[in-house]
């Protein structure tokens, strides 16, 4: 295939060959200029970072001896501690204007309707302390852990089976957001990757509470859109020029056989549950398709009201679906570039999840995007693609308003653990979780600085010496 980001020369997802499934084929050929006031940051999240939130639905399953979880997040980096030695490396370059992290429910509500004054008075520090090094705070509400009052509800299996947990959410968001106050939310994210705590907790079993029932994926879907429509005004109320969205984890995903009506199937459904029900119910107020165990419902109007005022891309790999294998993926093809979550490299696949997502008829932000891998010339090469990728669904007129790597530093990768290290910023686990800034960090600033991605600086990082 001829190198290009031309986005109109994508291929489908399950017919490119090997070599096009790597960073190298999608790197830019010519200086992209990204719009003045386009965001340029990092992303990450409380139970991923901050250490000793034993609160939670994930500590409790991190610590089940039959559950799929590697390790303990434990001390995780420490953040909870040591956020502004990460803030002062991501402000260094001078180039970074948002930083994007989470508020950790369980440290806020440990008890129904009890708040911890300190908790929210850290999370005021914290955001203070992004805004005093010239970045936007963007505040994620919930990203995967739910305090364990809530996980460990009478309904279902708790959580987000458990319809109550809408206005229970609604009410910490309100009551955080209160204490936050307008000005250190200028942008804040209610739910992250609905789609990807609904399927994996409730329907693949892998993220508590491990269940494996589609009906109850369903149950768990519905809740998490009727907490993201309640959560939109609880914002609002607090900070009504706060820009509010929920983020989507978006893949690729393609039929191995588009000939096959198995493929096309499962690949529809999969599909649907994952991430279309949200991205319709964005574009139409409506929830429907979402099986026997749910009537299709309305969370209310759309833009600008409970759909909120964009959404959060986040685009990490294609998926494959073929309906003869056990698993129904597609194993990746012997060649393609890999990372450390041993997902194929599949820059294009941005451009497809993008333009999906116009239809929410909302701006849209790329709320993560990143690679775990040990090679961080790979890294710099995964960062220039996908922008380059971005950049071409840009000109075909999509209002993107800015990107945010993830993650700022490596961290708890849940049930993977330590291994995946996805960080700008490395943390070395055997010198006392000292940061270790990567060159990538660098790189990003220095695209974020000209507001541009210019070849010769993408040349200067990808193929640097050892
Ligand atoms: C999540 C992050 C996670 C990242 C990499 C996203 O699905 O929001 O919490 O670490 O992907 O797997």
């Amino acid at each position: 295939m001829t190198p290009s980001y031309d986005v109109d020369a994508v291929p489908p997802a399950a017919e490119v060959p090997a070599e096009s499934l790597s960073s190298d084929p999608w790197l830019p050929t010519t200086t992209l200029r990204f719009p003045d006031g386009f965001l340029w940051g990092t992303a990450n999240a409380a139970h991923q970072v901050e250490g000793g939130n034993v609160n939670n639905d994930w500590w409790e399953w991190e610590h089940d001896p039959d559950g799929p979880c590697v390790a303990s997040s434990g001390d995780a980096t420490d953040a909870w501690h040591r956020y502004p030695e990460d803030l002062d490396l991501c402000a260094a370059g001078g180039g970074q204007n948002v930083h994007r992290f989470s508020v950790e429910w369980s440290r806020i509500e440990p008890a129904e309707g009890e708040f911890s004054q300190v908790a929210l008075d850290h999370y005021r520090r914290l955001c203070d302390d992004v805004l005093a090094r010239g970045m936007q705070p963007m505040v994620t509400f919930h990203h995967f852990t739910t305090p364990r009052w809530v996980s460990s509800g009478a309904v279902g299996s708790g959580a987000w089976e458990d319809p109550r947990t809408a206005d229970r959410f609604a009410r910490f968001v309100e009551t955080t957001a209160a204490a936050l106050g307008p000005d250190r939310l200028p942008w804040a994210c209610t739910l992250n990757e609905p789609g990807v705590v609904a399927t994996m907790g409730w329907f693949l079993g892998m993220f508590p509470p491990g269940v494996r029932d589609p009906d109850a994926q369903a149950r768990a879907t519905a809740t998490m859109l009727r907490a993201h429509a309640a959560a939109v005004p609880a914002i609002k109320a607090a900070a009504p020029d706060c820009r509010v969205g929920v983020t989507l984890a978006m893949m690729d995903i393609a039929p191995a056989d588009p000939t096959s009506d198995a493929d096309v199937g499962l690949a529809g459904l999969f599909r649907h549950r994952f991430q279309d029900v949200y991205v319709d119910a964005l574009a139409t107020g409506e929830v429907r398709g979402l099986g026997p165990a749910v009537d299709d419902f309305t969370i209310g109007a759309t833009s600008g009201s409970v759909a909120g005022d964009f959404v959060g891309c986040q685009y990490y790999q294609r998926l494959v679906l073929d309906a003869t294998v056990p698993t129904f993926q597609r194993p990746e093809p012997d060649g393609a570039e890999t990372t450390l979550m041993g997902q194929a490299v599949w820059p294009p696949g941005l451009a497809v999840v993008l333009r999906r997502l116009r239809d929410a008829g909302l701006p849209v932000v790329i709320t993560e995007n990143g690679m775990a891998t040990a090679d961080d010339r790979r890294r710099c090469a995964w960062i220039a693609a996908h922008l380059a990728v971005a950049h071409g669904v840009m000109r075909e007129g999509l209002d993107l308003r800015g990107y945010l790597y993830w993650s700022t530093t490596d961290n708890f990768e849940w049930a993977l653990g330590y291994g995946p290290t996805f960080g700008l910023i490395g943390i070395d686990r055997d010198d006392g979780l000292a940061r270790v800034p990567r060159p990538s960090l660098s790189f990003l600033n220095e695209i974020a600085v000209g507001n541009a991605l210019d070849p010769a600086v993408v040349d200067r990082y990808v193929n640097a010496a050892d």
